[in-house]
């Protein structure tokens, strides 16, 4: 049984659905990539299995048990994290009070809270420095190495990265490729949207989103094979 399985799933903001019966899996262990365009439905996606939105028909399973209408909070205590599309940090507290808002739904033991502050400072120390800092004086960079590391806090099963590279330069979207394979192996599968195909290399399984359909899935090896022009670009 896979971690995540969405099956069958519809979504849309009115009566015209935006994902078309969408069904994949994500394995428990694994770094899986949400690859497409702008406007394919890779947020829709992410913020249903989130809880944000709610699906038409068909439904979202973690460890094959469906959600159903849960709340995104609930979804938070089953292990489900999001970290949302736009670097979304609160720019008049803290570094270490953002932090601190991440572990809300772990807030009645604090010992569990240090060692995920520890965790996050050791996937980002450039934080570190930083634990004091306002948020909205971070750079582009660190506020998104911060977003990252409170949706961690809540210490996810499954955490979900809304295109962290967006904005970045080439270097510093390595860096949080780089760190989500970190993640992985301290025991969170990563399911991360992304428009840039330079995430593919840091992936375990790649999915190519176009048009509210999952064209095409790559697992391992084939991720390298990956046909970008005719899967991505839909040439
Ligand atoms: N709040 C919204 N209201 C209406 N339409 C939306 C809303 N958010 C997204 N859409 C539409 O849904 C489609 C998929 O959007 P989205 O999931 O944000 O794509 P992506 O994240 O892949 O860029 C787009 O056509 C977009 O215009
Ligand atoms: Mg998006």
């Amino acid at each position: 049984m896979s971690l995540l399985e969405v099956r069958g799933l519809v979504v849309g903001y009115g009566p015209h659905p935006v994902l078309h019966a969408i069904d994949f899996d994500v394995e428990e262990g694994e770094v899986c990539v949400l690859l497409g365009l702008n406007g394919a439905g890779k947020s829709t996606t992410v913020n249903t299995i989130a809880g944000l939105l709610r699906p038409q028909s068909g439904e979202v399973r973690l460890d094959g048990r469906s959600l159903g209408r849960r709340s995104p909070s609930a979804r938070v205590k089953q292990g489900i994290s999001l970290c949302p599309e736009g670097r979304r940090v609160f720019p008049r507290l803290t570094v270490r009070q953002n932090l601190r808002l991440g572990a809300w739904s772990r807030r009645r033991s604090p010992r569990a809270v240090r060692e995920q502050h520890d965790l996050v400072f050791d996937y980002f120390p450039r934080l570190v420095e930083r634990q004091d800092q306002l948020a909205g004086t971070l750079s582009g960079g660190e506020q998104q190495m911060l977003a990252v590391g409170r949706a961690l806090m809540s210490r996810p099963r499954l955490l979900l990265i809304d295109e962290a590279s967006l904005g970045l330069s080439p270097a510093l979207a390595r860096t949080v490729w780089e760190v989500t394979s970190r993640i992985r192996d301290g025991g969170t599968t990563v399911l991360m949207v992304e428009q840039n195909a330079g995430a593919l290399p840091f992936a375990d399984r790649a999915l190519i989103m176009e048009k509210g359909t999952v064209l095409h899935t790559a697992v391992g090896e084939q991720i390298r094979n990956v046909n970008l022009r005719e899967a991505y670009l839909g040439a």
